[in-house]
C-alpha cells in the first residue's frame, strides 16, 4: 500500500512553469507530509513511490557502461539519500522506478544489462520498493532480464519489495503469462496488464479484464505474489465519488495493492475518508491472502464479485452499471452455513443475523457504483436464535 506519483504528475520536469506539480524532492517531501499528518501511513499506506523521470540524463540517450544510476541533481538537490532519510523519519518507505529494457518508458537511462549494479545503487540509497518496467525490449529478455534483478535484490542488503511489469507486455491472455517463472524471478507483486487512466472508461475496461479473467489470475496470485491491476484513481476529479468507490472495492476483492495516484495536498473530505475506510482495507489485506474475482454477471448490468477471507468470512460486491436493485442471498453468492451476519462495509453498518436464504435488498441510486458486504459466521450463544 502506498502513494505513486505517475497518475497525477507524470514525466513533468519543467518546474519553472509547474512548480508545485513537477517531478522534484519538493513533491515527495509534500506527498510524504500528507500521507503521514492525514493519517495514511497509519492506516497502511506506507510506500512513497517515484515513478519515471527521476534519472538523469537525456532522454533517448543510453547510459554510458558501468556507470551507476542518478538522479537528476538539479530537480533532486538534496540526492537520492537524503530524500530516503527523510521517506524514513515520517515512518514511510521509498520506492522507485526503473525498466528492465534499453531505457525507461519515457526514455531515461534503465536497468537492462546493469541488473547486480542498480540493486546495489538502490540498496546504498536506502531503497524498499523498485518498479521495473519492460519497455524497450524483447519479450524474449524478460526471463533472464526480470530473474537477474530479482537475484540481485536478493543478495541486497536490504529487503526491497519487487514489483515486475513483465506479464503487462505480453499480451491479453491470462492463462498462458508465466507467472510461476514471475514468482521465481523474486517478483512480489507484477503490474498484470496496461495502465489505468484518469477515467471510467479505463477503470470499466481493467475491471472487465480481471472479471474475465478471474480463474487465471485467482490461480496467479497468492501471499508474497500479488496481482496489479494498477493505480487507485480516488482523489481526482476525473471519476465520481461512486467510481471511485467501486474502483477501491473491485481492487480489495482482487487483493490488489493500493496504490494511490492522486494530489495528497488537496483531498476531497468524501475521498480521504474512503481511502482510510478500515474496513475496506481489512479485506484487501486480508491475512489468508486469496484473491477473489467476478462470480456472476446479470442481465441488466449488475456484477457480483466475491471473496473467501480469513475465518470463513466472504466479501461480496455488488456492482451496478446503473441505479437498480438486487436481491441478495448469501446462500446464491457462495455461503454455507445456515446463518450469516452481514455488514455493509463502505457505510460502516451492520445489516443483521439473516437465514442463508434470506434475500437482502440491495439498492443503488448511482451510475457505476457498488455495494459491498462482509459476511460472517455466528459462534457460540450469538448463533442460537438471533435471525432478522
Ligand atoms: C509505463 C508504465 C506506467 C508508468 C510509465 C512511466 O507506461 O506502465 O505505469 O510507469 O511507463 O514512463
Amino acid at each position: 500500500m502506498g502513494w505513486m506519483s505517475w497518475e497525477v504528475f507524470r514525466c513533468e520536469t519543467d518546474c519553472a512553469a509547474h512548480p508545485d506539480a513537477c517531478i522534484n524532492e519538493q513533491l515527495y517531501q509534500q506527498m510524504t507530509d500528507a500521507l503521514q499528518t492525514d493519517g495514511y501511513v497509519a492506516a497502511g499506506y506506507t510506500t512513497i513511490s517515484i515513478d519515471d523521470c527521476w534519472e538523469s540524463g537525456t532522454p533517448g540517450v543510453l547510459r554510458r557502461p558501468g556507470e551507476p544510476l542518478q538522479m537528476n541533481a538539479t530537480r533532486f538537490p538534496s540526492g537520492p539519500e537524503a530524500l530516503a532519510d527523510y521517506i524514513h523519519a515520517k515512518g514511510a518507505k521509498f520506492g522507485i522506478y526503473s525498466d528492465e529494457g534499453t531505457a525507461t518508458c519515457e526514455g531515461y537511462p534503465a536497468s537492462k544489462g546493469y541488473e547486480d549494479l542498480d540493486a546495489k545503487t538502490f540498496a546504498a540509497w536506502g531503497v524498499d520498493y523498485l518498479k521495473l518496467d519492460g519497455c524497450n525490449n524483447d519479450v524474449r529478455n524478460y526471463a533472464t532480464g526480470y530473474a537477474a534483478m530479482g537475484k540481485a535484490l536478493q543478495k541486497s542488503v536490504r529487503d526491497i519489495v519487487y514489483s515486475c511489469s513483465w506479464p503487462a507486455y505480453i499480451g491479453d491472455d491470462e492463462a498462458f503469462k508465466p507467472y510461476e517463472a514471475m514468482a521465481e524471478a523474486g517478483c512480489h507483486l507484477w503490474r498484470n496488464w496496461h495502465d489505468v487512466q484518469c477515467d471510467w472508461g479505463s477503470v470499466r475496461t481493467i475491471m472487465n479484464h480481471f472479471g474475465n479473467n478471474t480463474a487465471a489470475l485467482k490461480h496467479a496470485a497468492g501471499p508474497g505474489r500479488w496481482n496489479d491491476p494498477d493505480i487507485l484513481l480516488a482523489g481526482n476529479d476525473c471519476v465520481t465519488d461512486a467510481e471511485a468507490t467501486t474502483q477501491f472495492v473491485i481492487w480489495s476483492i482482487l487483493a490488489a495493492p493500493l496504490i494511490m495516484g492522486n494530489d495528497l495536498r488537496h483531498m476531497s473530505a468524501s475521498m480521504k475518508q474512503l481511502l482510510l475506510n478500515p474496513e475496506i482495507i481489512a479485506i484487501d489485506q486480508d491475512p489468508l491472502g486469496l484473491p477473489g474475482g467476478r462470480r456472476t454477471k446479470l442481465p441488466g448490468s449488475v456484477e457480483v464479485w466475491t471473496r473467501e477471507l480469513r475465518g470463513g468470512d466472504l466479501a461480496v460486491a455488488v456492482y451496478f452499471e446503473k441505479p437498480g436493485k438486487f436481491p441478495l442471498a448469501a446462500v446464491k453468492v457462495g455461503w454455507t452455513p445456515l446463518l450469516v451476519s452481514v455488514r455493509d462495509v463502505v457505510r460502516r453498518e451492520s445489516l443483521g443475523v439473516f437465514r442463508r436464504d434470506t434475500v437482502i435488498g440491495v439498492e443503488s441510486t448511482a451510475a457505476h457504483s457498488v455495494r459491498m458486504y462482509r459476511l460472517s459466521r455466528l459462534f457460540g450463544p450469538e448463533a442460537e436464535g438471533a435471525v432478522a
